[in-house]
């Protein structure tokens, strides 16, 4: 905890940038990766692990935090009384909103264009039975105190949260491009004062980015600070996990095992943390 980010960097407003792009060609889902189709014939896309640890949603009104165009949220509509998708992105709020009609959701989904921290001012406090964060979403905020502080401020009492992400350490190792094989090798330290700014040609979907690249200013958060924050917030640990499937490919050599839709290591080469999943419960 504790970044630095150049002066001359407003990390907010390249991320917001970046995640705006990314939303639009997400959305119109070009190759399939976000299997889009899939959900409209009813499919679940939440990760295995977000359902395990939401489980029984009937009754429930839940905000999903950072909801980039909305499939998670609307996978968890379909089982919860109401759900609320928040963002920052413009494009992701619209196609959100767009996809919770066209799957026939919208009387049950709502989505709300807003930078994360300012969520306690267009959400009512302790509103929400749970909050779901996962996959992605926090890696972009300098402040992660201020990101679960402001959650937490919107759950009852007794509600919980819900946060998967990829493993800390999964995010200090890189391999050589196209290396199926060799030594996974560390590429950043595991602890860290200073934001990463990082430029891509394409999305992690494996889309080009039309005539530019994505830029975006990242923030190595330690596994010890998210139990830190949500320990601040007086929160109690219901259930922490690390497991190696997680839903993107995060490494070429990584392969999609069928049965789950989550990408593992090849037999054979070592297991390693890939991911990690924590609920936490707002005492009554
Ligand atoms: C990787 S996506 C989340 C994906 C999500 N798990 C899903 O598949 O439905 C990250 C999202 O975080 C949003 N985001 C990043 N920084 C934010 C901020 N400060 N406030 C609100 N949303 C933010 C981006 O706009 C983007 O839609």
């Amino acid at each position: 905890m504790g970044f630095k980010v150049p002066d001359d960097v407003d990390y907010i407003a390249v991320n917001h940038a970046s995640w705006d792009t990314l939303a639009e060609l997400h959305y119109h889902d070009e190759n399939d990766w976000y299997k889009i189709k899939g959900f409209l014939d009813g499919e679940d896309r939440r990760a295995p692990i977000d359902i395990e640890l939401m489980g029984e949603l009937t009754g429930k009104r839940v905000l999903h935090s950072q909801c980039h165009f909305g499939l998670d949220t609307l996978s968890a509509a379909r089982f919860a009384d109401s759900v609320v998708g928040l963002d920052f992105s413009e494009n992701a709020i619209r196609n959100a909103t767009e996809l919770a009609q066209r799957a026939g959701l919208a009387d049950k989904a709502s989505f709300v264009c807003a930078n994360v921290y300012d969520a306690g001012k267009v959400l009512e406090a302790a509103s929400f039975d749970m909050i779901y964060a996962s996959w992605g979403v926090t890696g972009w905020l300098q402040d992660l105190q201020g990101w679960a502080s402001t959650l937490c401020g919107l759950l009852k009492p007794g509600g919980s949260f819900v946060y998967a992400e990829g493993h800390p350490f999964a995010w200090t190792l890189d391999e050589e491009d196209g290396d199926q094989v060799g030594h996974l090798r560390a590429l950043s330290p595991y602890w860290q004062n200073q934001a990463i700014i990082e430029e891509w040609p394409e999305s992690y979907t494996g889309i080009k980015i039309p005539n530019a690249t994505r830029r975006a200013v990242e923030f190595p958060h330690t596994l010890e600070d998210f139990f830190t924050v949500f320990l601040r917030e007086n929160m109690r640990l219901e259930t922490f996990r690390e497991f190696e499937g997680i839903p993107w490919k995060m490494f070429t050599r990584m392969v999609e095992n069928p049965d789950d839709g989550q990408y593992y290591f090849p037999k054979g080469q070592p297991t390693l943390p890939m991911g990690f999943a924590m609920k936490w419960t707002k005492p009554a």
